[in-house]
């Protein structure tokens, strides 16, 4: 969703805002824009459509020097995409400019009040009404702008991370957060804002991140001033040192961010069981569980909270869960589960799976969990993100940066930390044998380099992409644990292709999709040998009676299905549990050429965003 950044220092600030704005680009936006300070003038420019055109813009338009500036890519929620919606927002005076990632709820409310006070409005967003209540506030009350912006964001109701100048003072940006996220770089003599460090990361490694409801007076050449939004605490803000580096966060020769990330899935899965299975000693250590053990082996049930692929894994978990630990799981859509006054209690433990951490849904279904009084785990993969903090203690993934917008490495580091997770609870509780345990923990260390082996089928899946790239449909099949790997195979091929899919337990066609079965439709079918194989077999024979065309992800060495399927994707065989982690991976690679050869935008699919900061 919408992407923040600004800078404050000795550099020009366009062309750090520029590329800041393009590291940001995987966030999904529609629109964009920049303003820069220069001898006494702020210099504005937006547009809706990408940052490159934003820059050719800007380029041609305005006075592009300046070394304080704020720049925005919008996900449009309140107006449609254009270029006059686009962020910065002037205030009336043309004094104070904003960019505003979040939703401002009450702005209908706030907007009258201010059109009777004399003021008006270019935009339909929220976003322009916030910058007028601060000058309102600003102009009525004679503060500084700092104070004005403490007293409008006590106003206000909703989400926001915000950065706001003011042209009569131009050696400060002011910012706040609550909802969205808000990182600071801090460099010498010179500061970067923005929505992750990403943008700012190849200038420093420290950052201040702001929790909610913080605020922060950002001045060239002095300490930032961190400060709570509500009451008068002055807080000492921490500066953390970040592990991140450039290169995690470029393509590295791959065509798209979708690929590289395909591709680093056996080092990500390596990196998240790293210290943690450690097969000599046959154990595995995570703290996060170890401190809170009691709370996960006395849990009446445990209930996993996420959405899209993060959802796709919790179903995963469920079935690894349920087998090997015996203790009841139900899987939730953060975003039903937060509003239908779901039974919750102390003796539940609630699992919440989030790539960015800063799902909005999901992070309302914490809070929700943790005031009726459930323990809340968080599996994140974002460092420092609002679900790490805000959950009581958690496991990361160790995926790296996650950039393209279609979840892939996210998926199966979530699997690995969630089966390590498992198999632990298994072991305290005296659940699994000694024997069993060990053969799990080898398997799962021999996952990174079955899916090294998978992905040498890259050539196979783009030759059956080019069959089926024209395809208006397409089916996805599976049974036990493949069966959340249909859905999450469905998942990847519409949000990238935009080809209507749908995922379902093999069993379920004969209650109803059977009846789309022609010979148009290409069905995907994972018939693995260990995962009711029989029964999937079946249901690939009732496919092929019906002339559909069968793609099928079966284990090496395989015929029965082959002796049935049109084309066929091999995969190396490990243990059941353990199959998502590889047969997932065709999957991903099937969508990914479907949608290079359709000529879709990969890593930036329309209307999609990385991080959904909004409910
Ligand atoms: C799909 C995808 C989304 C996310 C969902 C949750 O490829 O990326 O469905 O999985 O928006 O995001 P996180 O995991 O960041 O909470």
């Amino acid at each position: 969703m919408c992407g923040i950044v600004g800078y404050i220092g000795e550099r020009e600030a366009f062309p750090v805002i520029i590329k800041g704005l393009q590291r940001l680009e995987y966030r999904g936006y529609d629109s964009a824009g920049v303003a820069l300070y220069n001898d006494g003038k702020i210099n504005l420019c937006k547009t809706k459509g990408k940052v490159a055109d934003l820059k050719a813009k800007a380029e041609q338009e305005v006075v592009l020097g300046g070394k304080i500036g704020i720049g925005h890519t919008r996900w449009a929620t309140h107006g449609e995409p254009n270029d006059v919606n686009a962020h910065p927002h002037y205030s009336n005076s043309g004094d104070l400019v904003i960019i505003h990632n979040g939703i401002i709820e009450n702005y209908a409310s706030i907007k009258e009040a201010l059109i009777a006070r004399g003021y008006h409005f270019e935009s339909d967003t929220d976003t322009e009404v916030l910058v007028n209540l601060i000058e309102d506030i600003k102009k009525n009350e004679k503060v500084k702008l700092g104070k004005a912006v403490q007293i409008a964001l006590n106003q206000v109701v909703g989400a926001y991370a915000i950065a706001v100048f003011d042209r009569t003072k131009p050696d400060e940006i002011v910012v706040a957060k609550l909802g969205s996220p808000l990182a600071i770089g801090v460099g010498d003599n010179e500061y970067f804002i923005a929505s992750d460090a990403s943008p700012f990361i190849e200038y420093t490694n420290n950052a201040i991140y702001l929790e909610d409801e913080q605020m922060a007076v950002i001045k060239k050449g002095r300490d930032v001033k961190v400060r709570q939004v509500k009451g008068d605490k002055v807080v000492n803000p921490y500066v953390q040192e970040l592990k991140l580096n450039i290169e995690q966060i470029e393509k590295g020769g791959y065509d798209h961010f979708m690929l590289k990330e395909i591709y680093e899935q056996p080092e990500a899965i390596k990196d998240t069981y790293r210290g943690r299975l450690r097969i000599n000693d046959g154990i595995i250590k995570m703290a996060g569980i170890e401190d809170n053990l009691q709370k996960f082996l006395n849990a009446n049930r445990i209930i996993i909270v996420a959405c899209g692929t993060s959802w796709h894994a919790g179903l995963v978990a469920e079935y690894i869960i349920e087998e090997l630990v015996r203790i009841p799981v139900e899987v939730e859509y953060a975003s039903e589960f937060r509003y239908r006054n779901p039974v919750i209690n102390k003796n539940d433990v609630v699992i919440a799976i989030s790539q960015s951490g800063e799902t909005a849904d999901t992070l309302a279904a914490i809070k929700l969990s943790k005031e009726k009084g459930a323990f809340v785990f968080g599996v994140c993969n974002v460092v420092g993100s609002s679900i790490a903090r805000e959950t009581h203690a958690g496991a990361y993934t160790h995926a790296g940066p996650e950039i393209g917008v279609a979840s892939t490495k996210a998926f199966t580091t979530q699997i690995t930390v969630l089966t390590l997770m498992a198999l632990k609870l298994a072991q305290e509780k005296g659940q699994i044998s000694r024997s069993d345990f060990y053969n799990y923990l080898s398997e799962l260390e021999a996952i990174p380099e079955k899916v090294e082996q998978t992905l040498k089928s890259d050539a196979n899946v783009a030759a059956i992409a080019d069959i089926y790239k024209d395809a208006e449909n397409c089916l996805y099949l599976g049974r036990g644990y493949n069966f959340p790997v249909a859905l999450e195979g469905a998942l990847k091929l519409k949000e990238i292709s935009y080809i209507h899919a749908e995922g379902y337990p093999a069993a379920e066609m004969k209650h109803g999709p059977i009846a789309l079965i022609d010979e148009q439709m290409p069905v995907v079918v994972i018939a693995t040998r260990k995962g009711h194989y029989d029964k999937v077999v079946s249901n690939v024979q009732e496919i092929k009676s019906r002339k559909g065309k069968i793609i099928g992800v079966v284990t090496e060495g395989d015929k029965e299905v082959r002796g049935l399927a049109d084309h066929v994707i091999e995969i190396p065989e490990t243990s059941e549990i353990l199959t998502p982690l590889v047969t997932t991976i065709p999957l991903q690679l099937l969508s990914y050429h479907i949608a290079v050869m359709r000529d879709c935008n990969v890593d930036q699919p329309r209307n999609l965003a990385k991080s959904v900061t909004v409910e």
